[in-house]
């Protein structure tokens, strides 16, 4: 089969595995599935049991028939640095080398623990002389090793760890806009916020806490004639609290980068809470729309409704791994 990407969403709830392939003018899902992450394996966001997920992460490769296929996961979660950096230009091994010092400054955690990587977004000069920006990530080492056993257990061939800004990125109608557009992954255990500029997430923050407790179907008291929504009950304290954090970061982005955001994705399973994307658009003074997967990559075969769903709210960083796949055999093919 002309299967071109596979996508591994280790969610602290729900693991989700999304598999595509290229069609003339995009990509459209040929499976996909997902498993409940047993208890234990996954705390705070970090992996705690690479065993028991391993078994998990096989069980649902084994139900969706890709054993030893290459998949495209990512690493989430709080210890995830990301910056855009000023260096002197410089090649791009040199470049590789000249981080690790510069990171020394700013980092939490000792170089020598951290796996980092750098993406050159543009090239200038200025007083200092000729300099380029950089994309830097940074992740604590021992979490990659982790993903890469639970891989190996899972019985998975790991092609490559990027972080969900970048797969939610490739949902985007149109990467290469102008403008300045967001995700809010709203995850069982944790909220992902980031900002994306001509393709490049310029701005990137991890909320560590979340809200799952809300049944299915739960409805905010959010209501178009009132100017603000009342958070009653202590559930929807919570989550109105989460939400002025989001309007708290966006605040930061506009003042320090000058720049308003155009609109803002939602995606998670937080997007099945009736009315929050109201409550978060009011709030944020945004433009804010559920991301419909299904808009940017169609179906090759019909699903049931309920499937459907799931696809819709849950699938999204999934669906977005399995689309970089597709990018690597585009160029491995040219
Ligand atoms: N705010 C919420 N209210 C109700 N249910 C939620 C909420 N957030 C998540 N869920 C439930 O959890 C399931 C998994 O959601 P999601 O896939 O976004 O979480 P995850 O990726 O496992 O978590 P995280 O990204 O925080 O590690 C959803 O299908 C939904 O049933
Ligand atoms: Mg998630």
């Amino acid at each position: 089969m002309n299967t071109v990407g596979i996508g591994l969403d280790i969610g602290s709830v729900k693991i989700k595995i999304a598999r595509v392939r290229k069609k003339r003018g995009g990509f459209e899902v040929v499976s996909f599935g997902s498993r409940e992450t047993p208890p234990g394996a996954i705390e705070g966001g970090i992996i705690k049991d690479t065993k028991i997920l391993g078994e998990t992460i096989a069980d649902l490769a084994g139900e969706l028939g890709i054993r030893n296929k290459a998949v495209v996961t990512a690493v989430a979660g709080p210890q995830v640095y990301t910056r855009i950096i000023s260096m002197p230009r410089l090649t791009i091994e040199e470049l590789r080398i000249a981080v690790r010092y510069e990171a020394a400054a700013f980092l939490p955690i000792p170089v020598e623990q951290t796996a980092m990587d750098i993406f050159p977004l543009r090239e200038y000069q200025d007083y200092q002389g000729k300099r380029a920006e950089i994309f830097f990530v940074a992740v604590r080492r021992s979490q990659l090793d982790d993903i890469q056993t639970a891989c190996r257990l899972g019985k998975l061939k790991l092609h490559a760890i990027e972080i969900e800004p970048l797969a939610l990125q490739r949902l985007l109608p149109d990467k290469r806009s102008s403008g300045t557009q967001a995700f809010l992954n709203m995850g069982a255990s944790r909220w992902c916020f980031s900002v994306h500029q001509k393709g490049v997430p310029v701005f990137n923050r991890y909320f560590s806490f979340a809200y799952a407790g809300y049944q299915p179907g739960a409805v905010l008291p959010y209501s178009e004639n009132v100017p603000s929504w009342s958070a009653s009950r202590e559930t929807d304290k919570l989550i109105f609290d989460m939400v002025n954090e989001v309007a708290r970061s966006i605040e930061y982005f506009r003042i320090h980068y000058q720049s308003e955001l155009s609109k803002m994705f939602i995606t998670g399973g937080g997007t099945r809470v009736r009315g929050l994307d109201k409550a978060i658009a009011l709030t944020t003074r945004c433009k804010v729309e559920i991301e419909d997967v299904l808009a940017r990559v169609s179906l090759v075969e019909q699903v049931s409704s309920g499937d459907l769903e799931e696809l819709k709210h849950d699938f999204a960083v999934a669906v977005g791994l399995a689309v970089r796949g597709g990018d690597f055999w585009w160029q491995i093919k040219k």
